[in-house]
C-alpha cells in the first residue's frame, strides 16, 4: 500500500464542497441555454464564500445545483456530509420564500418538525432563532403583515434553525433598502462568526462580499465559469466600521470591480 500524501489528505479533509467540471444546459422550446460551463471550485469546511458575477451568468443555477435542486448536465459535485443526524444544506432564496399561511414562528418550526424534532423543542429552537434575528414579539404574526426585511429575516431564521452543515444564500438581502441591508449584513456577520457553517452566498454587492466572506469567486459572463478568486484578508471577528474604512477594503473593491466590469461590458444580461 502506498503511503498517504499528508498534504493531499489535508487538502481533501478541509474541502466541504468539491465542484469538478460542472456544466449545465437548459433545454427548452427555443433551444438550449448553456448556463454553466466547466465550473471548478472547492469550498472549504467552515468557509464563507461569496459568488459575484454579471446577471444571468449562472449564479443561481450553480447554487441550486449545489443544493441538489438541479442536476448538473456534466461534471460532478461532491459534498462531505459529516454528521448524518444533521441536515446537509438549507437555502435562502432572494424572494422571501416563507409560507404566508403560517405564522412567523410556525414558518421557522416547520423544517424542524419535518426533521422529527418534537413540537415543544422545535418551538423553543424557533423562538431562539427569532430572538437572534430581532424578531422576538412577532412570533404570532403572519408574514404578509410584516415588512420585507422581516420576511427575509424569517427565511434566514428558518434556514439557521436547522443548523445545516451548509448554508446556501441567493442574494438574500438584495430586495431590502440600503440601511436595512447594512444592518442585516452586520447581523449575518455576527451570526456566522458564532456558528461557522460553510456558506455559499450570492450577491451583487462587492462591499457586502468583502465584509462577509473569506473568499470571493467572480464568475465570468454566461456560460459562467469561475474567473478570479480573491482571498479576503480581514481578521475575524470583524468590526464592520473598521473593515469598511480599511485601505485594503478600497483596494480590493477596486480590483474586483475592474474584473466584474469587464465581464458585464462584454455582454452579461444586465
Ligand atoms: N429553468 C431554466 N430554464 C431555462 N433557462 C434557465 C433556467 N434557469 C436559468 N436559466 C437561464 O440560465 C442562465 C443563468 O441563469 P441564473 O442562474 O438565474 O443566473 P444569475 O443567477 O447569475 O442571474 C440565464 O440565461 C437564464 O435565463
Ligand atoms: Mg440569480
Amino acid at each position: 500500500m502506498r503511503a498517504a500524501d499528508p498534504a493531499l489528505e489535508a487538502a481533501l479533509s478541509s474541502t466541504k464542497i468539491a465542484i469538478r467540471d460542472v456544466g449545465k444546459v437548459f433545454s427548452g422550446k427555443n433551444g438550449d441555454v448553456e448556463a454553466l460551463s466547466r465550473i471548478n471550485l472547492d469550498v472549504r469546511d467552515g468557509e464563507f464564500l461569496c459568488l459575484l458575477g454579471p446577471s444571468g451568468c449562472g449564479k443561481t443555477t450553480l447554487l441550486r445545483t449545489i443544493a441538489q435542486l438541479e442536476r448538473p448536465s456534466s461534471g460532478t459535485i461532491k459534498i462531505r456530509h459529516d454528521d448524518p443526524a444533521r441536515q446537509l444544506s438549507a437555502v435562502v432564496f432572494q424572494d422571501y420564500s416563507v409560507f404566508p399561511w403560517k405564522t412567523v414562528r410556525d414558518n421557522v418550526m416547520f423544517p424542524l418538525v419535518q426533521a422529527g424534532v418534537r413540537r415543544r423543542e422545535a418551538r423553543a429552537q424557533a423562538d431562539h432563532w427569532l430572538e437572534m434575528l430581532d424578531l422576538g414579539g412577532f412570533e404570532n404574526a403572519y408574514p404578509d403583515k410584516v415588512s420585507g426585511g422581516m420576511k427575509q429575516r424569517v427565511a434566514i431564521a428558518r434556514a439557521l434553525a436547522v443548523q445545516p452543515e451548509i448554508l446556501l444564500m441567493d442574494e438574500p438581502l438584495a430586495a431590502l433598502d440600503a440601511q436595512l441591508r447594512l444592518l442585516l449584513q452586520e447581523k449575518l456577520l455576527q451570526l456566522w462568526q458564532d456558528n461557522q457553517n460553510t456558506v455559499v452566498f450570492v450577491t451583487h454587492s462587492i462591499d457586502e462580499a468583502l465584509l462577509l466572506s473569506d473568499r470571493i469567486a467572480v464568475m465570468t459572463k454566461r456560460p459562467g465559469e469561475i474567473g478570479t478568486v480573491f482571498d479576503v484578508p480581514f481578521e475575524r471577528p470583524r468590526d464592520p466600521d473598521k473593515i469598511r474604512a480599511a485601505p485594503e477594503f478600497a483596494v480590493l473593491r477596486e480590483e474586483i470591480w475592474h474584473i466584474l466590469r469587464r465581464e458585464i461590458q462584454e455582454g452579461g444580461e444586465a
